[in-house]
């Protein structure tokens, strides 16, 4: 989202934010439809107490736990934010669900992505060529189906674990 200064207390954002929310409403439900929510009751309360101000990108962005969504939701109240207890009952335990830290691999779990690595990957090519890539997770999912059509030789049990790997410490920066 673009930035304006805050002016005076109104939380940076909320000028630009709600002026955002009157181009959406001139432009037409298709922009808001555009966007896939993971589909639940807590998307509908979404929909309708949730994207007024900002668009649901901003939310659906984030990975918080139950915790985390409720402080958040407890802000957008004291920001402005309509929601009865029932509808936050709902929101909230679907914001967690799909929005949630991505639990940190186990340690073996890391071992056997290590192991992988070491094995499937390091066979034919430096692993300079590996590690100097900056990929997210959906990044090195696909490069490690790639080179599974090429010949590296990747158990189900193991493309988890060395997808994880990957991405943990050859992440984008
Ligand atoms: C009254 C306006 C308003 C409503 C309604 C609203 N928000 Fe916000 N929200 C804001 C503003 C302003 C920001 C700050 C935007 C920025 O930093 O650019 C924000 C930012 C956020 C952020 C980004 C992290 C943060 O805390 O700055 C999240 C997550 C969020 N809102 C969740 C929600 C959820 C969930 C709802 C529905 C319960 C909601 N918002 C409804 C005004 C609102
Ligand atoms: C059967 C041989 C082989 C194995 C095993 C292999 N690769 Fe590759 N890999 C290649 C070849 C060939 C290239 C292209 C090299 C070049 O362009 O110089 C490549 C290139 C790459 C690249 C560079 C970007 C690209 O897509 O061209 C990445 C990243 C990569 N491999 C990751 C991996 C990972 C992760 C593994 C383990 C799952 C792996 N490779 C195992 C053959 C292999």
């Amino acid at each position: 989202m673009l930035r304006v200064p805050g002016v005076l207390g109104v939380p940076k954002g909320l000028v630009l934010g709600c002026f955002g929310a009157l181009v959406l409403g001139v432009l037409g439900v298709q922009v808001l439809g555009a966007q896939t929510l993971p589909a639940g009751a807590g998307a509908e309360v979404l929909k309708q107490r949730c994207v007024s101000c900002h668009d649901s990108d901003i939310i659906t962005s984030q990975k918080l736990s139950l915790t985390g969504w409720t402080r958040s939701v407890d802000k957008m109240v004291r920001w402005g934010a309509s929601i009865a207890p029932a509808e936050r009952e709902v929101l909230q335990p679907y914001l967690a669900a799909h929005f949630a830290p991505r639990p940190a691999a186990s340690h073996a779990s890391s071992e056997v992505g290590a192991a992988a690595y070491k094995r499937a990957c390091q066979s034919c090519h430096d692993p300079d060529i590996i590690e100097q890539q900056k990929l997210t997770r959906t990044g090195w999912t696909r490069s490690v189906e790639k080179m599974m059509r090429w010949g590296a030789t990747v158990s189900d049990t193991e493309k988890e674990p060395l997808i994880d790997y990957l991405a943990s410490r050859y992440g984008p920066k």
